[in-house]
C-alpha cells in the first residue's frame, strides 16, 4: 500500500494522523508527485470525518513549510500580517495596513482577488491608476524596509501545498471545513512571516460563516492554532449581515477607505479599523489609543500616500474622486410606508454588485473597477418615503437588486453590533 493510500484509509477510518502523515500529503500537493484523485479522496475523508485540533495545527505547519517562507529578518519587530475571511463592502486592510505601519509595526501582506460577493483587496487596489499588486517576495520585503508596509498578490511559491489543496477543496466540496479553512488560511500567513496576526472573522448573510456559533468554533480553532505554533492571534468576530460602511465595489470602496485616512468619515469603516488596530497594538504591548492619534494626526494618511506612491500609485486619487467613475449613477429613493430600517443585506448586495462587475463568477470573470452601490441607510435608521436609500454605480453589465435587500419596521430598532463580545 502506498504511503498516500495508507493516510488516506486510515482518515476514511477515522484514526488521528501523525505530523508524518501530514507532512506527506502536503508535500504531495505541493510538488505534484500525488495523483488529484488521491488528494480529493484525502480531503473528502478529512472533510468527513475531521481533523482534530492537533492535525489542524500540523497540517497549517507542513503546508507553511511546504515552499519558501518569507525572510522578515532584515525589517524592524513586530511584524503583523491581518486576514479577513471576506465580507462585502470589506475594506478595512486599504486602512489598516497604513494606519498600523504608522504606528511603526511592519506591514507586510499578501491578498487574493475576490470571488463570489466578497471583493479582493487585489481587485480594490488594481483599480487605483498605477498601484502595481505584483511585486515578487524580495519586492516586497525591499519596500516593507523602506516603508513600513507593502501588499502584494499571492505568490505561488509561499505555501504551494495550499494552492493545490484549496483548488481541489473547491472541485470537491469540501471548502466549508472548519480545520481545513484555518489551515488554509494560517499556513500562507506563517509562510509569509508574521508572528502576530490580526483576524477578522467576518458573521452573517454577505460571508460564508452564517451564524455566531459557526464564526466563534472558527476562531477558537485559528486561535489553538496559533497558541500550538507559537503565533500571536487576535481575532474578532465581526456583523456581516450587513455591508462594512458605505461603499461595496472596488474604486468605491478605496475612495471610502481615503475618506476615512482623511477624517472626512466617520462610519462603520473607521469604527472596526481602530478596533482591529487597538486589538493589534494592545497584543505587541502598545497602547489601543496609539490608534486614534495615529487616524487623527494624519500619520496614518502620511504613510498611506507613501505606500501608494512606492506601489506605482498616482497620488491624485488622495485629493479627487473623480477617478474611475461609472458613466450611470442612479439613486434609489424608499417607496414604502416610513419607519426604521430592520434589515440592510449584504448578500444580495453583494450578489447585486457583482452582478454588475465588481466581483466574479468565476477565476476567469473580469471586475468592471468603477460599479458599485453607496448604501445610504443603516439598520436601525430612520427611513422616509422618498429618502435616497442607494446609490447606484452603472457601468454596461445589465444586473436587478431583489427589492427584499431592505427590510423596515414600524418599530424602532436598534442599531447593529460591530464586533461580537465574544472577540479574543
Ligand atoms: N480563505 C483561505 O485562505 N482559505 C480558505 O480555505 C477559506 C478562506
Amino acid at each position: 500500500m502506498s504511503s498516500l493510500l495508507k493516510i488516506i484509509t486510515d482518515k476514511r477510518q477515522g484514526r488521528e494522523h501523525s505530523f508524518a502523515d501530514l507532512e506527506a500529503v502536503s508535500r504531495a500537493a505541493a510538488e505534484g508527485t500525488a495523483p488529484d484523485y488521491q488528494l480529493a479522496a484525502w480531503l473528502m475523508a478529512a472533510f468527513l470525518n475531521g481533523l482534530s485540533p492537533r492535525e489542524a495545527a500540523w497540517l497549517t505547519k507542513a503546508m507553511a513549510e511546504s515552499g519558501e517562507r518569507l525572510d522578515l529578518s532584515s525589517l524592524p519587530r513586530p511584524w503583523v500580517d491581518k486576514h479577513s475571511t471576506g465580507g462585502v463592502g470589506d475594506k478595512t486592510t486599504l486602512v489598516l495596513l497604513p494606519l498600523l505601519a504608522s504606528c511603526d509595526i511592519t506591514m507586510v501582506k499578501m491578498s487574493g482577488k475576490g470571488l463570489g460577493i466578497t471583493g479582493g483587496t487585489i481587485d480594490k487596489l488594481n483599480s487605483v491608476p498605477g498601484f502595481r499588486t505584483d511585486f515578487t517576495p524580495e519586492e516586497m520585503v525591499r519596500q516593507a524596509k523602506d516603508v513600513g508596509c507593502a501588499l502584494t498578490g499571492q505568490t505561488p511559491r509561499l505555501a504551494p501545498a495550499d494552492k493545490t489543496l484549496y483548488a481541489l477543496r473547491d472541485a470537491t466540496g469540501t471548502v466549508e471545513s472548519r480545520a481545513l479553512i484555518a489551515s488554509s488560511i494560517l499556513s500562507k500567513k506563517i509562510a509569509g512571516g508574521a508572528e502576530t496576526i490580526v483576524l477578522d472573522i467576518k458573521c452573517g448573510s454577505g460571508s460564508f460563516m452564517q451564524d455566531l456559533s459557526a464564526a466563534s468554533a472558527l476562531r477558537d480553532l485559528l486561535v489553538s492554532i496559533g497558541e500550538e505554533l507559537g503565533l500571536t492571534i487576535r481575532a474578532a468576530v465581526t456583523d456581516m449581515d450587513q455591508p462594512l460602511g458605505r461603499a461595496i465595489g472596488n474604486a468605491l470602496e478605496v475612495k471610502e477607505a481615503i475618506r476615512v485616512l482623511r477624517g472626512d468619515e466617520h462610519g462603520a469603516t473607521r469604527e472596526l479599523c481602530l478596533a482591529l488596530a487597538g486589538m493589534t497594538l494592545e497584543a505587541v504591548g502598545r497602547e489601543a489609543s496609539d490608534a486614534v492619534r495615529a487616524l487623527e494626526s494624519g500619520a496614518a494618511l502620511q504613510m498611506a500616500m507613501h505606500w501608494f506612491h512606492a506601489q506605482g500609485a498616482d497620488l491624485d486619487v488622495f485629493d479627487e474622486e473623480d477617478w474611475q467613475t461609472a458613466p450611470v449613477v442612479e439613486e434609489i429613493v424608499w417607496e414604502g410606508e416610513p419607519g426604521w430600517a430592520s434589515r440592510v443585506d449584504a448578500r444580495l448586495l453583494g450578489e447585486f454588485a457583482r452582478d454588475m462587475g465588481a466581483g466574479r463568477l468565476t477565476k476567469e470573470d473580469e471586475v468592471d473597477p468603477r460599479v458599485g452601490l453607496e448604501v445610504l441607510v443603516r439598520v436601525g435608521d430612520r427611513v422616509e418615503p422618498g429618502q435616497p436609500v442607494l446609490r447606484v454605480h452603472r457601468g454596461d453589465r445589465e444586473a436587478a437588486l431583489d427589492s427584499g435587500w431592505l427590510g423596515v419596521s414600524d418599530v424602532a430598532v436598534p442599531a447593529r453590533q460591530l464586533m461580537s463580545d465574544e472577540s479574543c
